[in-house]
């Protein structure tokens, strides 16, 4: 192997040390990153992001690259890469967490959960860091549900969620911060997304392994359960699966990337306290498994 590997400092994702960004990157070594990908879920490569070359290189590594539908978030020129900043935004999402008005925070979550076919990955390259807050968090859900004991593993076989498109985090129904207040919504619209249904228990296509996927941000019922059933369920479901010991929060340094497992992982951006600037770049890596179907 052309690289190192160790983990995290919780023991959730690995990050990856000597691998040299400098000239293309050999088969050998794409196929070890990917392995290390399927294994661990979440990798960091601290210090590695120097280029919006060097982001696009690694991106590829893992799979075919996604152009976002909105042409004014991507960048000049690299239509594969997305800016994800404060600066400039005149209308910006913004919640009270006690006190402090706060922009971009979003509890934990899977990215497109609410399609029938999430994006299979991400890539996150840091630009300018905020200096308070700005942190991202990731879960590995297969170690939350390897940690379920065998009855509740054997309860849950075969239960099926609805995910809903929830832009007012204020609206989450399971695992909303206590001291989360409304702020401003801004103007953006973003349509009608129909409800979308996926296991509770996704098998990983590709490594096998069971994850508990909920995505707290979107999650509503069970399928054909009664709430008064299924939500003390999901509670219980979401508490667990947010519990420290299956995390990993970035604080994050200029050129850090992190890049994650999409079918495998939830994460959390802590946002910014408003009027700080921060930016990261985003390179979303294709899903192809259709897991979901519309309700
Ligand atoms: C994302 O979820 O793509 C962005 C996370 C962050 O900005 O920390």
């Amino acid at each position: 192997m052309t690289f190192e590997t160790q983990p995290l400092n919780t023991g959730v994702g690995l990050e990856i040390l000597g691998l040299d960004l400098s000239r293309p990157i050999p088969e050998a070594t794409r196929r070890d990153l990917y392995d290390a990908w399927l294994d661990a879920g979440i990798l960091l490569f601290r210090g590695l992001g120097t280029s919006p070359e060097r982001q696009l290189a690694l991106s590829r590594c893992f799979g075919e690259l996604d152009i976002h539908p909105v042409e004014s978030v991507r960048i000049e020129g690299r239509p594969e890469i997305i800016r994800l900043a404060n600066r400039g935004n005149v209308d910006p999402i913004v919640h009270y967490l006690d006190d402090q008005e706060i922009a971009g925070l979003i509890p934990w979550h899977t990215d497109m959960i609410y399609m029938t076919r999430p994006c299979r990955g991400a890539l996150l390259r840091m630009i300018e860091t905020p200096g308070q807050l700005g942190q991202t968090g990731w879960i590995d859900t297969v170690a939350a549900y390897d940690a379920l004991s065998e009855e509740m593993k054997q309860r849950i076989q075969g239960l099926e969620v609805r995910f809903d498109f929830v832009l007012d985090i204020c609206d989450m129904r399971f695992g909303r911060p206590e001291n989360l207040r409304h702020g401003t919504m801004g103007t953006v619209e973003f349509g009608e997304i129909p409800p979308v249904v996926h296991p509770m228990v996704w098998d990983h296509p590709e490594s096998g392994h069971k994850a508990l996927m909920l995505s707290p941000v979107h999650l509503i019922e069970v399928v054909g359960m009664d709430r008064a059933e299924a939500d003390p369920l999901l509670e219980e479901l979401v508490a667990h699966s947010t519990e420290e010991r299956f995390q990993y929060i970035h604080e994050w340094e200029v050129d850090d990337m992190v890049l994650w497992d999409n079918w495998r992982t939830l994460h959390m951006a802590a946002g910014t306290v408003l009027g700080t600037d921060r930016e990261v770049q985003r390179t979303s890596i294709s899903g192809d498994y259709e897991m979901g179907r519309l309700l």
